[in-house]
């Protein structure tokens, strides 16, 4: 088994940025699975499907192209939206699982580990996962990064638009019946509202590296 590191967390809370930066550092592979759910939906967007059929959505994931997951199409709010539709359904999850299990089992680049960020991975994904972060700030804090992330971007939107709408998010996500946003018993919380990002990456290496160290050594030792 490789070292896996699960970050889980809400909408704009830093997780992705948090979970690239862990990566780097330990030199561990890092996939973003909320870009499965995302390609998922612009699979299905593009074939005229609706995301919220089943039989649509997983032939979305069926046929999702992952060398697209760079595309900025996939960070629209439309693709955003459809996504969390997509990711309602179970159908669709199961059919996701198996290259997220393998990415863990075997991180590309043969690296020792691997850095995963969603919503379920410390809880269903990779239940065992040798360290566990879930990471939240507060909504008007989020909805504020999300506005300057957008803004940079060249897209204005109203910031009480982008709360309402990461409100929804939230609340869908943590209330589907399957797989919901929940934080996992054992995984460290780290609040990043007050943190600038050299601050939260400082608090994320607290919480981690000494699970992260050890299962090194281990593997050292063989
Ligand atoms: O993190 P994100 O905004 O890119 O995620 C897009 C959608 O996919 C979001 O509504 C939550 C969902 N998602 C999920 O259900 N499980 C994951 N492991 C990752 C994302």
């Amino acid at each position: 088994m490789s070292i896996v590191i699960a970050v889980d967390g809400t909408a704009a809370s830093g997780k992705g940025t948090l979970a690239k930066k862990l990566a780097a550092h330990f030199g561990f592979a890092h996939l973003d699975s909320g870009a499965l759910y995302r390609l998922t939906a612009l699979a299905v967007i593009e074939a005229n499907g609706d995301p919220k059929a089943e039989a649509d959505a997983l032939r979305g994931a069926q046929t999702l192209d992952f060398n697209r997951a760079g595309d900025p199409k996939i960070r629209t709010d439309i693709v955003g939206q459809a996504a969390s539709y997509v990711a309602a359904i179970p159908a669709v999850r199961a059919a996701l699982l198996d290259f997220q299990r393998s990415f863990l089992a075997q991180p590309p680049g043969g690296s020792p580990g691997a850095v995963m960020d969603g919503r379920d991975i410390g809880t269903v994904i990779a239940p065992d996962a040798t360290a566990k972060l879930y990471i939240d700030a507060r909504p008007e804090i989020r909805a504020r990064r999300r506005w300057q992330e957008l803004k940079t971007m060249g897209i204005r939107r109203e910031e009480g638009d982008l709360l309402r709408e990461l409100n929804a998010r939230d609340a869908a996500d943590k209330s589907r019946p399957v797989s919901p946003l929940v934080q996992a018993p054992d995984a460290g919380l780290l609040d990043t509202s007050d943190l600038g990002i050299d601050a939260a990456f400082a608090a994320a290496l607290d919480l981690v590296s000494p699970k992260i160290e050890s299962a090194l050594k281990d593997r050292q030792r063989g």
